[in-house]
Formats: structure tokens, C-alpha cells, sequence
């Protein structure tokens, strides 16, 4: 029996199908300078002269998903947000859901011990708040991004515990109200399942997880808390720990209301055949299920074919999406590729992004578009 969501999708899809050739011929044949005659450097300076910035081409992507139920969101660049005007003009239009890429991490808020910076972070949100826009908050434990002053290894139990503390609470309080969500644990399983060596597991052992959750839940009873993680979007070993430890802090009534697929891909990797399955296997948990970090990275220089390979995956992952009624939220791991991270670490890879660099859209972009067949809000 297909959900009302399913069969609406399978209806309407041949209509989306329409759109998405129509938008993927249009993206695919906008040749660069079609756009712009200006170099991409000027280009943001001059102002937007992209197809986004004219505003055509149908309803935006968070028009298309919301009435599914979806979130569609984007990862933000806190200095994009501030000095390039087009970019968080497409931001604004596009993306119902915001995620600070790094503005919420805690060697940002917090750089010195108990004096935090709130400002970019803020920024995000008041800018969403403008735009009609909700926040999912990333991340408040993470064994990466931390502050300079909190290097050491292991701590003695007692202070890493008020530390953990401390945190937690000032950072769920101060955005109490104004974030849906929070990345409570950041990637806290190694592949093979084990609970990663951290300074909080080494300190304070693993159920410093379940401790965090309770600490966040202390701070704000109506935030969603997720915990959020890269390699667990099929069924194996890691997905399956993680699955056994959700079924663990519900029984003890631990605070956990989703988790979070990263879906960080790859134009050869794509996604594994049993994502929807896992999908389901998560949400008959009775968790919220979200796409936290997608993006496909793929070998340069870009050409059609790798293009085309890229939108299919992404087009795939919106439907994983749809295929789960408790799939609440997808969000893009940035939306544009001249602000991506996976040049600064993949050094063979790139254009991972539904817009290229000029903010002009993919077949990526038309393929979130066709992913979504069109319906009034119900
Ligand atoms: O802001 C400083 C700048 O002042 C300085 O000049 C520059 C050079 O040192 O560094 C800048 O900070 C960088 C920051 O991004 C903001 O651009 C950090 O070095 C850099 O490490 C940081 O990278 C981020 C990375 O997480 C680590 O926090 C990426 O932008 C971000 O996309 C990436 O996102 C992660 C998710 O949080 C978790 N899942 C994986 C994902 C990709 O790695």
C-alpha cells in the first residue's frame, strides 16, 4: 500500500518529469557567458545577473518541498552570507531550512572557555528569521572544531562533565526558540560501529552521548535532537550500531528524536541500494529522519556526462527522501560550488553543488526540481 505521499508522487511525476527536462535542457545549454558577460569575480561585485537573481523558472525549491512535509535546506557560508549579496539572495529564495556550516561549531561560539562569539551565528539567524526561514543547529559535540583552549585527549571525569555541561547549556539556551533542531553528536561511530575515541568518550565514556541528549534536553524540551553522522546511509555495520543504540536509549528513555544521514557522496559512489530500507528500519523507531549534508563530489574538470551522473544521484536522494514519511528535512551541503568544501579537502574532486560557481543552476538543480512533482500546498 503506497503512502498518500508515495502515490502522489507516482501521479504526479510524469508532470515533473516535463519540468525537469525543460529545466535540465535550459541548465544544461545556459552556456556561461549566456549569463554573464562579466568574468565570475565581477560578476558578484556588479550584482546577480544569473537566471536566480531574474527570479524565473517556476517555484522555488522550498515551494516545491513543502508541501511534502520536507525542509529543503542549505549548509551557509557565514562571510557569503555577508559580503556576496547574490548568494544570499538564491539562499533566501530557495531554502526553507539553514544550517551553519561552521558558525555553530564550538571552537566558533565558544573561542576563549566561557566567553562565546554569538555573532555570526546570529547573523544566520536573524537572516532566516527575515526570510521566513527555520535553523537546524550544527553541532554542539563534535571531535572536530574545537576550541584552542579544549585540545587535551582526556580530562578528569568531573570537569569534562561540567565542561559537556556548560556548553551545552549555554549554547541551547542562547538559541532556545529560534533553531528546530540540533546535531546534539557530530559523527560520534567509527565505521566499524565502535563509539569513536574522543575526549568525551575517553573522559567520560560512551554514554556521554546519551548524556549530551539529556543535556540538551534540559535546555530546550521543544528543540528536535538528532544525532547526525557520514556512512550510515545504507544498511551496515555502522548504520546497524547505530540502530541498536537507538533502540537502547529509547528503551532508557534517553531524549532522541531523529538522526541525521550526512549523504556526502560521490559521482562514482552514488548512494547504496538500500537507503530507503534503512530509511524505514530508522523512522520504525519513531525518530524524524534528515538529510543533513548532502552533496555529490565528483573528478575534474566537470564534464556533461559526470554532470548528468550527478543530478540522477541527487534526483535519488530526494526521492530516498520522499519514500519516508519521517523524512523531514534534506538539506544541500552548500548550494553553490564557489563556497564548497570539498576542494579544500578532496584536492582531485569538486563541483559538488546544485549551482555552479557563477550561482547558475545544474542538471543537479533541475533534478531536485523534477524530484518534487508539483502540487498546491495540501
Ligand atoms: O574562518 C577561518 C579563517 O579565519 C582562516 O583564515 C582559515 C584558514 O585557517 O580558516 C577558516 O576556518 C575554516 C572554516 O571551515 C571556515 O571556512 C577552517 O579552517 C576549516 O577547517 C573549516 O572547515 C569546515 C569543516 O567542516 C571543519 O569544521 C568546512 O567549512 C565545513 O564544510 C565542514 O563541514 C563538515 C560538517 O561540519 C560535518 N560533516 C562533514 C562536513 C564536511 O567536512
Amino acid at each position: 500500500m503506497l503512502s498518500r505521499r508515495e502515490r502522489l508522487r507516482f501521479v504526479a511525476s510524469g508532470t515533473a518529469l516535463a519540468i525537469g527536462v525543460v529545466l535540465a535542457l535550459v541548465a544544461a545549454h545556459t552556456p556561461k557567458d549566456a549569463v554573464a558577460s562579466e568574468p565570475p569575480g565581477e560578476l558578484m561585485r556588479t550584482g546577480p545577473t544569473s537566471m536566480f537573481a531574474r527570479g524565473t523558472l517556476g517555484p522555488a525549491l522550498r515551494a516545491l518541498a513543502q508541501p511534502y512535509g520536507v525542509r529543503l535546506g542549505s549548509a551557509v557560508n557565514s562571510e557569503a552570507l555577508l559580503r556576496d549579496p547574490p548568494y544570499a539572495e538564491v539562499l533566501a529564495r530557495e531554502f526553507g531550512t539553514v544550517t551553519a556550516e561552521d558558525a555553530m561549531k564550538w571552537g566558533r561560539l565558544e573561542p576563549s572557555r566561557g566567553v562565546y562569539n554569538w555573532t555570526p551565528a546570529d547573523q544566520l539567524v536573524n537572516f532566516a528569521a527575515r526570510n521566513g526561514q527555520q535553523v537546524y543547529g550544527h553541532t554542539l559535540v563534535w571531535h572536530e572544531a574545537t576550541p584552542a583552549w579544549l585540545t587535551a585527549d582526556e580530562l578528569p571525569r568531573q570537569e569534562a562533565a561540567d565542561l559537556l555541561s556548560g556548553h551545552i547549556t549555554d549554547v541551547v539556551t542562547h538559541f532556545r526558540g529560534k533553531v528546530w533542531a540540533w546535531d546534539v553528536v557530530n559523527e560520534p561511530l567509527e565505521a566499524d560501529g565502535s563509539v569513536r575515541e574522543t575526549l568525551w568518550s575517553r573522559s567520560l565514556g560512551p554514554d556521554y552521548i546519551a548524556q549530551a541528549l539529556r543535556l540538551a534536553r534540559a535546555a530546550d524540551p521543544s528543540v528536535r535532537l538528532f544525532i547526525n553522522d557520514f556512512g550510515i546511509e545504507g544498511v551496515n555495520q555502522k548504520s546497524d550500531a547505530l540502530y541498536a543504540m537507538v533502540q537502547r536509549w529509547r528503551a532508557a528513555g534517553v531524549p532522541i528524536d531523529g538522526i541525521g544521514f550526512q549523504t556526502h557522496t560521490t559521482t562514482s559512489r552514488g548512494l547504496p541500494r538500500s537507503f530507503v530500507a534503512n530509511l524505514k528500519r530508522f523512522a520504525a523507531l519513531g525518530l524524524d529522519l534528515a538529510i543533513t549534508e548532502a552533496d555529490v563530489r565528483m573528478p575534474l574538470p566537470v564534464t556533461p556526462d559526470l554532470l548528468e551522473t550527478q543530478a540522477k544521484i541527487y534526483g535519488d536522494a530526494v526521492r530516498a527522501c520522499l519514500a519516508v514519511s519521517q523524512c523531514v528535512s534534506f538539506t544541500v551541503w552548500g548550494f553553490s560550488d564557489r563556497y564548497s568544501w570539498v576542494p579544500t579537502v578532496h584536492a582531485d574532486a569538486g563541483a559538488a553543488c546544485v549551482l555552479d560557481a557563477d550561482l547558475s543552476p545544474k542538471p543537479a538543480y533541475a533534478a531536485l526540481t523534477s524530484a518534487f512533482p508539483m502540487r498546491s500546498a495540501g
